[in-house]
């Protein structure tokens, strides 16, 4: 069994820098022909410029002959300016501008305290330039149980954000419950969208502590109950267009995922395709799956769909145990693992 598709792009990804970067990159440019480019970088990624200088270091380690496009983003702080928002936008370079709440994830400690306040004049500026906001969708307060904090930033900063500004066009990043499906849902079609990730439609939170502690299924937002999980898969898979592949492939070392604080976050960008493939094909629904892949996320963007095709084959393939670069190793998601669907250019 064969399926063409349009060529898919990836609407949330970690490409990181230097060593890691030429690394990793291959596994997703090989797929895909777009990428919006995480901005979490130590340091993070605050200016137009920056961002720019960015997209050269992604584009030198592309591998030759690759056509792939890193759509940049910035970070937001508490200082970011409204002018730097129009410089973003002029520079053409960059598609979104990122929420990460101070606190909630890898490289956000110099995120955002006080959205409605200090950031209220950059969100304008949002709106006036068509800029989506990005948001990593939690609350940092650790009194909020962890399992709970996606649910309580939509009641607590997303519905209240986009009553304030209706025009805001905001992508919820990775989402991971049925509370965000039905926050999505209930918003206007067109202004409000969410990146899955393939370890939320395949995973529940029993994946992390199967026979042990399980660091490579340790990503954020947490995997969360089986209902979560099944609420997802139907909404990617009823067809709507409010949804969008977003890997969210985050690549750490093997020691800093095995160790004492292990690193959130799941290098999926090897398997993501195969496994997007896989959860259509249980649900019925393969027909859907271009359109998740491959037009719900340009048309969202306002961005043409690409015009070359790939192909999926139905044909096994194990993936690696794990991923050997000259600084050390990579283990992606589903390792050792033999998967049935593998994409190859049309
Ligand atoms: O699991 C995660 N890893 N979630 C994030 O939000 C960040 C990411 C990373 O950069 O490693
Ligand atoms: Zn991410």
């Amino acid at each position: 069994m064969e399926l063409t598709i349009t060529r898919p792009d990836d609407w949330h990804l970690h490409l990181r820098d230097g060593d890691l970067l030429k690394a990793v990159i291959p596994h997703s440019s090989n797929h895909f022909g777009r990428g919006i480019v995480m901005p979490n970088l130590k340091p993070p990624v605050t200016t137009t410029a920056a961002a720019v200088a960015y997209r050269e270091s992604i584009l030198k380690a592309l591998p030759a002959g690759s056509d792939f496009t890193p759509l940049m983003t910035l970070y937001l702080t508490d200082t970011t300016s409204p002018n730097e928002i129009k410089l973003a936008r002029k520079s053409g370079a960059i598609f979104g501008v990122k929420l990460y709440p101070a606190g909630a994830t890898t490289n956000s400690q110099d995120g955002v305290t006080d959205l409605f306040g200090k950031c209220l004049p950059v969100l304008e500026e949002m709106i006036e330039q068509n800029m989506p906001l990005l948001v990593h969708g939690e609350v940092t307060d650790p009194s909020v149980d962890v399992f709970d904090r996606e649910k309580v930033f939509i009641d607590t900063v997303l519905q209240p954000l986009i009553e304030r500004l209706p025009l805001l066009k905001v992508v919820m990043e990775h989402i991971t419950t049925a509370d965000a499906v039905r926050f999505v849902e209930s918003c206007k079609e067109g202004f409000v969208a969410a990146t899955v990730t393939p370890q939320h439609l395949l995973l529940n939170r029993n994946s992390l502590f199967q026979g042990g502690l399980q660091p490579h299924n340790y990503c954020l937002p947490v995997l969360k109950r089986e209902i979560h999980r099944q609420a997802i898969v139907s909404a990617v898979t009823s067809g709507s267009r409010r949804f969008f592949l977003g890997t969210d492939s985050a690549p750490h070392e093997k020691r800093n995922k095995e160790c004492s604080c292990g690193c959130a976050g799941i290098f999926n960008a090897p398997v993501a395709l195969s496994l997007y493939a896989k959860v259509f094909e249980e649900a019925g629904a393969l027909d859907k799956l271009e359109a998740f892949t491959s037009f719900n996320g340009p048309d969202f963007y306002g961005l043409p769909r690409n015009t070359s095709k790939i192909k999926l084959r139905k044909t096994p393939w194990k993936v690696p145990d794990s991923y050997s670069f000259s600084f050390g190793e990579i283990v992606p998601m589903s390792a050792g693992q033999t998967l049935e669907w593998k994409p190859s250019f049309a």
